[in-house]
């Protein structure tokens, strides 16, 4: 299954530091053959990031989105706006929108069927935090978590749906998660995923492992059967570490 690498920069990088980004990582796009990589930048660098990748196989992200199309909804963003920037992908659910900013299950899952339905791939979140993985909840959090998205789908869309496992605790903590522990949610995913909507069709779900990426550790991520990509949060804000890592995970398919 063909890598996704996508880099999530939160809230980092003015319009002027996404071009200067874009022109560095374009330098070594040769090195990238076979995998889909994708940069998330905030909202108001997705002009530069459009710019700045004209003509590029990198792909531009967004961090979220509303569900609505348009409407009375201070300080969201809807996919038409999305769109007007070359934007394919969004990230939805990230742990820190579900933690500090109270999104819901219910929320989430609204957003992904809004964000199919419009022609953007979504980029699901989620994962357990520290004190559930210590309650032995970890099982009963990413099938809660993925329950309420599943809902709202059809088979069909499993092909254009990104889940991206990232618990918690390893989320800019340097403390990754083990690759048994990664591969366990990761195959836990697709067997809710052919549970729901049939084997054949939970083969065109790919699902990324996040949390403390670094180039030294997405190698073993990379070679796990059931992950195909990573979600990376600081690793990605430099374009020379972020194609360092990009390089070190295709290198980890090749062989
Ligand atoms: P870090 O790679 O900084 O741990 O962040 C992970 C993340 O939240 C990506 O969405």
């Amino acid at each position: 299954m063909r890598l996704i690498i996508a880099a999530n920069w939160k809230m980092h990088k003015t319009a002027a530091a996404t071009a200067a980004f874009c022109q560095a990582l374009r330098r070594d796009e040769a090195l990238f053959d076979g995998v889909d990589v994708l940069i998330c930048p905030p909202f108001t660098s997705l002009p530069a990031a459009a710019a700045g990748l004209q003509g590029s196989a990198i792909k531009i992200g967004a961090q979220d989105m509303h569900w609505e199309k348009q409407g009375a909804f201070t300080g969201e963003i809807a996919t038409s706006m999305l769109l007007e920037y070359g934007v394919s992908s969004v990230i939805i659910g990230h742990s820190e929108r579900r933690h500090l900013m109270g999104e819901t299950d219910q929320q989430v899952s609204l957003k992904v069927r809004a964000a199919l339905a419009s022609g953007l791939q979504p980029l699901l979140c989620l994962g357990e935090t520290e004190t559930e993985r210590e309650q032995g909840k970890t099982v009963a959090v990413i099938e809660r978590q993925l329950s309420y998205v599943f809902e709202s789908l059809a088979a069909e869309d499993l092909s254009n749906l990104v889940v991206a496992y990232e618990p918690v605790w390893a989320i800019g903590t340097g403390k990754a998660a083990s690759v048994d522990d990664a591969e366990d949610a990761a195959a836990l995913i697709y067997r809710l995923a052919a549970d729901r909507f049939g084997a054949e069709s939970a083969k065109g779900l790919r699902v990324q492992y996040g949390g403390s990426v670094r180039v030294d550790n997405i190698g073993s991520y990379m070679a796990l059967p059931s992950i195909s990509g990573a979600l990376v949060g600081g690793a990605s804000l430099e374009a020379v570490s972020f194609s360092a890592l990009i390089q070190a995970a295709r290198k980890a398919i090749l062989h």
